[in-house]
């Protein structure tokens, strides 16, 4: 293995966005939730992640840069998923490169790692979905680890939760498990991209600016001093999942926004019964909400369904096409970009066109 070679894969994985929201952990370091939670993977082409992963004898230790600039390896998150993965390298063969690396061998090299997101990081978008889901899947590839999406997703899972949820397009189901080692949580896939494709996606980003309280933290602190979460994850969820994966089944857009509205705003209401609260959404994302409940109340029927993460930007997911262009023009209407709001700008995308990250 001598000279001074230099071995690269690069992914893209799209983020996702929980219609029914995982908020909670019962297992800190293993990340292991304390329910079941639902998702739609997103149109990589206005949200996602690229990552490369390079492997060179000649590098001293394992460097990582996101978004351009050195971040820090040392957290229990990075080492979880480098470790897991390199205890799962195999041998690799590249022939056009004259590149070999022989199983053992993966334990003494070092990696570096290039990861930017095309749209803003830690502001409620699921960067982190996207960014373990691409860091996972570009490592497996590099070291020809040849677990399947499910185990993949296991290994994500424990960079940030939501991003077990992002190894698969179209609709997604994060199975919460029971094992204590965490095996039997991971995510399957409900539906794939095809599925229901007269949904369309609009995201107002209110802000772009990085949130006060990372997920990671918030969800401690609901744990800790949250009693209405205790009654959503064991009475509320569960019956939940259930009617949302009915909902997704049958292409019942009624019961899919209802549902998606509702955990959209228990969610948020489960960070205000925090000790101290939270407050992720902001006054232009109440009047968002407004908009859109007044609309559905006006048609009769809901025409769309909104959510929000941990962040004050809206996901807004229309029936149709045609509800897509007429929630458009009263966005424009009610909250030009730049004006007197502080929203800036709109993204418009499909659901998940993309099954495998790789390219
Ligand atoms: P978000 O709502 O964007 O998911 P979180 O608070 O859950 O915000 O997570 C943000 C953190 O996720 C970042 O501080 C960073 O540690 C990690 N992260 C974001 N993007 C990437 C990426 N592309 N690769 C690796 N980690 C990432
Ligand atoms: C509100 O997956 O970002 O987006 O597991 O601590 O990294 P960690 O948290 P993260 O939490 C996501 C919370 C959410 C809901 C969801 O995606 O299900
Ligand atoms: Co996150």
């Amino acid at each position: 293995m001598a000279g001074k070679w230099v071995r690269m894969v690069t992914a893209q994985t799209p983020t996702n966005i929980a219609v029914i929201k995982y908020w909670g952990k019962r297992d800190e370091a293993l990340i292991l939730p304390v329910n079941d939670s639902i998702s739609v993977t997103l149109d990589p082409a206005h949200l996602c992640t690229t990552t490369t992963v390079a492997v060179s004898p000649s590098f001293d230790q394992d460097r990582m840069w996101l978004n351009g600039k050195e971040i820090s390896l040392a957290g229990g998150r990075f080492q979880s998923c480098l470790r897991e993965i390199r205890s799962r390298a195999c041998d690799v063969e590249d022939e056009e490169k004259g590149i070999k690396i022989a199983k053992k061998e993966w334990e003494n090299l070092h990696l570096h790692i290039a990861s930017y997101n095309n749209f803003p990081t830690a502001a409620g978008l699921a960067s982190s979905a996207a960014g373990f889901a691409c860091l996972v899947f570009a490592l497996a590839k590099l070291m020809n680890a040849k677990e399947d999406q499910s185990q993949l997703s296991a290994i994500a899972r424990q960079g940030s939760g939501s991003a077990c949820r992002s190894l698969y397009g179209g609709f997604v189901k994060w199975i919460m498990g029971n094992d204590e080692d965490g095996r039997d949580s991971l995510a399957v896939q409900l539906a794939d991209e095809k599925h229901w494709d007269d949904l369309v996606i609009i995201i107002a980003v209110v802000s772009s600016r990085q949130k006060e309280t990372s997920s990671t933290s918030g969800m401690r602190e609901t744990v800790e001093t949250s009693l209405l979460l205790k009654h959503r994850a064991k009475e509320i969820v569960p019956k939940r999942i259930v009617q949302m994966e009915e909902a997704i089944k049958n292409r019942d857009f009624a019961s899919f926004a209802q549902l998606t509205c509702t955990d959209s705003n228990q969610f948020h209401a489960v960070c205000l019964d925090t000790s101290p609260p939270i407050f992720y959404m902001n006054d232009t994302s109440h009047r968002i909400i407004s908009v859109v409940e007044k609309w559905n109340r006006s048609e009769g029927v809901p025409q769309v369904a909104y959510t929000f993460d941990a962040g004050p930007n809206a996901v807004m997911i229309a029936r149709d096409r045609k509800a897509a262009s007429l929630l458009l023009q009263r966005l424009l209407f009610h909250f030009p970009p730049n004006a007197d709001t502080d929203l800036n700008s709109y993204i418009i995308g499909d659901k998940s066109i993309l099954q495998d990250a790789g390219i």
